[in-house]
């Protein structure tokens, strides 16, 4: 079970993305041995489990990219979604698709909410770096079952760069900056809860 250890809420985040990262290190652990320890990214055959489960996650995180007052803050925003990606790979891959979403409405959520969830959705893409070269390995590629995990043309650092620099630049109460917080422990509960019936 992961420990929760509340930070104090600080007076003035200068670097918002600094603190969600020091906030959620255990849960990104959690997730990060669950999905070793599941063997998903072993076999081609495992590989299956994997995109159906990044398939179910980015459908649920999707009405993030889509909604306007998001997009007024991170201008790519609708270029940042993978959806049309992991739906590209699960046809390669003749992964049937998930029945709906799962879990909470994402289109009615606070900003400060929705900045929690979007920063988890967004790096996971760092970590994809790691988990396509497990998976290339299996001969699968950026182009033919693996387009989701693969980087985007500026580079994976600069794309996140530019994603934390938006996200930095949000001003917020100090309660507001409480409730991204929580909002992103409570994405990576939902991810966790994903790994646990997909993989
Ligand atoms: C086996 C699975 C995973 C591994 C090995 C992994 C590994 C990593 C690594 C190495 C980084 C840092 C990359 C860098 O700084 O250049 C990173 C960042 C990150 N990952 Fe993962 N990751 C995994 C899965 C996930 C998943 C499923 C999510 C959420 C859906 C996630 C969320 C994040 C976040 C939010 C960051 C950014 C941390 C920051 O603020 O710098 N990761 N991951």
């Amino acid at each position: 079970m992961t420990q929760i250890v509340y930070l104090k809420p600080p007076e003035n985040i200068a670097d918002r993305a600094a603190t969600l990262r020091i906030s959620t290190r255990t849960a990104h652990e959690g997730v990060d041995e669950a999905i070793m320890k599941s063997g998903a990214l072993d076999s081609p055959q495992n590989y299956h489990r994997f995109v159906h489960f990044q398939h179910q996650l980015i459908l649920d995180v999707e009405p993030l990219y889509r909604r306007e007052d998001l997009q007024k803050i991170f201008p790519d925003l609708s270029q940042r979604s993978r959806l049309a990606a992991v739906q590209s790979d699960a046809a390669y891959l003749g992964i049937d698709p998930p029945i709906g979403r799962s879990g909470a409405d994402l289109y009615d959520i606070g900003i400060p909410e929705a900045l929690g969830w979007l920063y988890v959705s967004e790096g996971s893409n760092l970590g994809a770096a790691f988990l396509a070269k497990l998976v290339w390995a299996h001969g699968l590629t950026d182009d033919a079952g693996a387009t989701h995990l693969a980087p985007p043309a500026i580079g994976r650092a600069a794309h996140w760069r530019a994603f934390t620099a938006s996200l930095n630049a949000v001003e917020q109460t100090p309660d507001e900056d409480r409730r991204t917080i929580e909002s992103a422990r409570r994405a990576f509960a939902h991810v966790r809860a994903l790994i646990g019936s997909h993989l």
